[in-house]
C-alpha cells in the first residue's frame, strides 16, 4: 500500500499528490485521488477521460519540480557541483545562507543523511515555505533558523565542515564563515553575477582559503528528433560557484 506524497507522471506532465482526496484536475481529465488509496507503486491511475498517469514515490530527483518556490532556487546541476567538489561526507555539520526556497538545503541534508544542516534565512515567509518543503522531502536534519546570519552566526558554538552561502551580504561574510569551518572544511559561494564572484574570489584568497576556484557549470540538453540529434539548452546561465579550503 502507497503513502501520500507521490507523484503521478504522464510524458512529461508530472503532479505532485500530497492526499489522497479529493479531486485532481489535469488537461488529460479528472483523477479522483482516492483511488490511490487501493493503489500500488507503478500502478496506473485513470482520469475520467481513459487517460492513464503512473504512480510513482515523491523522490529527491522530483524536489526540483515540486517544491513550492520563493526566491530562485540553485539547480540540481550547481547542487550536483557544490556536493561533489566539496566532498560533502554524509556526517557532517552544515551552514546553509540563505535558505530561500530550500532546494540546496533539503539536497544537503538528504545526502548528509547522518549530519545536519543548520539553514538561515532573514524573510519569515520565505522560511515557512522551506519548511513547507522540508517537512513534503521528510527531512529531519534540517535546522531553520529565521534571522540574519550576519548576526546569528555569532552565536553559533559549533565548527562547521560546509558552508554554503547563496545571499547577498556573501563577500562581507567570507571572514566570518573562515572563523565557523573547522581545518579542512570548505566554503562555496554561488553567485549570479560575475562582478560579485570576482570579489568573492578574491576576498577568499586574502582571507587565506587555499584550493580556491571559481567556475560555472553549463548544462547542455540533446533534442533527438526524427531527422537527427542536437544540443540545446533551456536555461544557459544560472550563476558562478567559487569554493575554497580552510587549510
Ligand atoms: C537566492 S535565495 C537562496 C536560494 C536557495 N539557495 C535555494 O536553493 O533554494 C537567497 C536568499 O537569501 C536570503 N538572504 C539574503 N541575505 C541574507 C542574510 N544576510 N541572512 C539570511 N538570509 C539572507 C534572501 O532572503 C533569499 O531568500
Amino acid at each position: 500500500m502507497i503513502k501520500p506524497p507521490v507523484v503521478l507522471l504522464k510524458g512529461k506532465h508530472s503532479f505532485l499528490v500530497e492526499k489522497f482526496e479529493g479531486q485532481l484536475h489535469t488537461h488529460h481529465g479528472i483523477i479522483n485521488l482516492e483511488e490511490l488509496r487501493n493503489k500500488n507503486y507503478g500502478d496506473e491511475i485513470e482520469t475520467h477521460l481513459g487517460v492513464r498517469y503512473k504512480i510513482l514515490p515523491f523522490k529527491p530527483a522530483d524536489f526540483f519540480k515540486h517544491f513550492k518556490r520563493s526566491a530562485t532556487p540553485i539547480m540540481p546541476k550547481d547542487i550536483g557541483a557544490i556536493i561533489a567538489y566539496t566532498g560533502l561526507s554524509p556526517d557532517s555539520l552544515i551552514l546553509d545562507a540563505g535558505t530561500g526556497t530550500g532546494m540546496l538545503a533539503a539536497y544537503l541534508a538528504y545526502f548528509n543523511k547522518y549530519g545536519e544542516v543548520v539553514t538561515v534565512e532573514k524573510r519569515p515567509e520565505f522560511a515557512k515555505i522551506a519548511r513547507e518543503n522540508f517537512k513534503l522531502a521528510k527531512l529531519k536534519n534540517v535546522h531553520q533558523i529565521i534571522g540574519d546570519v550576519r548576526f546569528v552566526a555569532e552565536g553559533f558554538k559549533k565548527e562547521f565542515d560546509l558552508i554554503v552561502l547563496d545571499m547577498k551580504d556573501d563577500v562581507e561574510f567570507i571572514p566570518t564563515a573562515k572563523k565557523l569551518l573547522r581545518i579542512s572544511g570548505y566554503l562555496a559561494v554561488y553567485n549570479p553575477y560575475i562582478e560579485p564572484t570576482r570579489r568573492v574570489y578574491e576576498t577568499m584568497l586574502k582571507e587565506g582559503f587555499r584550493e580556491v576556484e571559481s567556475f560555472e557549470i553549463i548544462r547542455i540538453d540533446l533534442e533527438h528528433k526524427r531527422i537527427g540529434t542536437r544540443p540545446f539548452t533551456r536555461v544557459w546561465h544560472t550563476g558562478f560557484i567559487v569554493i575554497g579550503r580552510k587549510v
